[in-house]
């Protein structure tokens, strides 16, 4: 039977493989994988050997990833252009390269000037590494968060400095701002990953006016990744604060609540002079034509981004009451993820879990020996999830 792509394509949609097809745009449980590279120099192959894809019909809840994929609307924007426009430079496609940084800009009174676009935000933060690191100009960080410009500041052989979390797994502000005098480059990762505690908007700003003064030429690149998912007012976006401040620029994905880790996209916005260093170290459209019409449909329906925001906090809510029940608090989580203090090595915790089936998260220096990463599945998955941790724990 000869069947026409739209027509191939739309079944897939109906059918059971829909909710196949959108977890794997959401490209579940291969972080530690990509961890092992930045870390040891692994290639791909050689990781991939070690770490192989996730056992068959496991949980996955190791990798901070949407568990059901891209929402309705970005899934079918997906479906019509791969039908399309695959074969389309994304200058000949609409919505354009162009027109997506347009939409980015209008949801925050910008100018497309003020957006760059990448290949995931973790192109955004690569580039922000090799832009404003160097030899003499080290890249600050708290510890634990996340590696990918430290692993780039590293494979450079340019210092990084790290800021020890404070008792409740924050940020410490005045310690960052202390340690950046001179620094290239702060990473501030709010909420931060792995800890999933935010940073209040009043204190980000007090430390961008400190390091102001104390050192005017530091960048501070605010990584928001997980800024969908938080539900505490104390924590606002800093694409205000940056958009104004030019030292000062924002990254953000549509890997984590828009539920297209798969897919590939991200974005860094700010000041004009700021955008435009970062800028020069992109490849040029470096996002594809179906990511792109999935990011306009997704920013095009925020209802949907509401939806996925409470379907998570119910779960967390969830998963963080069983921890309790057995005994163990959980940091303040205000992401798609929870950092337990299990007070035992997370590889004994892990190790167990997988053998039953649930796959939870890699070590995090320097915590590994106390905390474990439980990434927040659907509520189905965590109730099974939770079976095991109280064979697990109990
Ligand atoms: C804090 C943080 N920033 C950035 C990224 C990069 O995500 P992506 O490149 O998929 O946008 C991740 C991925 O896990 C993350 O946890």
């Amino acid at each position: 039977m000869s069947l026409s792509r739209r027509a191939f394509f739309r079944n897939l949609g109906a059918g059971p493989a829909d909710s196949a097809s959108r977890e794997f745009i959401a490209a579940r449980g291969r972080e530690a994988l990509v961890n092992e590279m930045w870390r040891s120099g692994l290639s791909y192959e050689e990781a991939e050997a070690q770490f192989g894809p996730p056992p068959e019909g496991a949980i996955v809840i190791s990798s901070n990833e949407n568990p059901l994929g891209p929402g309705p609307a970005a899934y079918q924007a997906v479906l019509d252009g791969l039908d399309q426009w695959a074969g389309r430079y994304p200058t000949n496609f609409r919505p354009s390269h162009a027109d997506l940084m347009q939409t980015i800009a209008a949801k925050f009174d910008a100018r497309s000037e003020n957006v760059t676009l990448g290949t995931g935000s973790g192109e955004i933060l690569e580039n922000a590494a090799k832009a404003f690191t160097g030899p003499d100009k080290a890249l600050i960080t708290a510890d634990p968060s996340y590696m990918q410009a430290v692993s780039v500041a590293r494979r450079h052989g340019h210092p990084v400095k790290t800021v020890a979390l404070d008792a409740n797994l924050r940020l410490d502000p005045e310690g960052i701002a202390r340690a950046a005098r001179g620094a290239g480059l702060i990473f501030l990762c709010n909420p931060n990953n792995p800890s999933s505690t935010i940073l209040p908007a009043s204190d980000v700003e007090a430390l961008v006016s400190e390091v102001q003064r104390s050192s005017p030429d530091t960048r501070i690149l605010i990584d928001e990744a997980y800024h969908d998912y938080a539900t505490d007012s104390a924590h606002q976006t800093a694409i205000p604060l940056a958009l104004r401040t030019p030292n000062v620029f924002v990254a953000r994905t549509f890997s984590k609540a828009y539920g297209m880790a798969g897919l590939r996209l991200g974005y860094g916005i700010g000041h004009v002079d700021t955008i435009r260093t970062l800028a020069q170290w992109t490849h040029v459209f470096n996002s594809n034509n179906l990511a792109n019409a999935a990011a306009v449909a997704s920013l095009n329906d925020p209802a949907h981004l509401e939806q996925e925001r409470a379907r998570n906090t119910a779960a967390r809510d969830y998963t963080i009451g069983v921890f309790r029940d057995l005994g163990f608090e959980a940091a303040d989580s205000q992401t798609n993820f929870l950092f337990v203090n299990l007070g035992r090595p997370a590889s004994e915790f892990r190790d167990a879990c997988r053998e039953r089936g649930v796959m939870v998260g890699r070590d995090f220096p320097p915590m590994e020996n106390t905390h474990a990463r439980v990434s927040i599945g659907t509520m189905d998955e965590m109730r099974q999830a939770a079976e095991v941790f109280r064979q697990v724990l109990a």
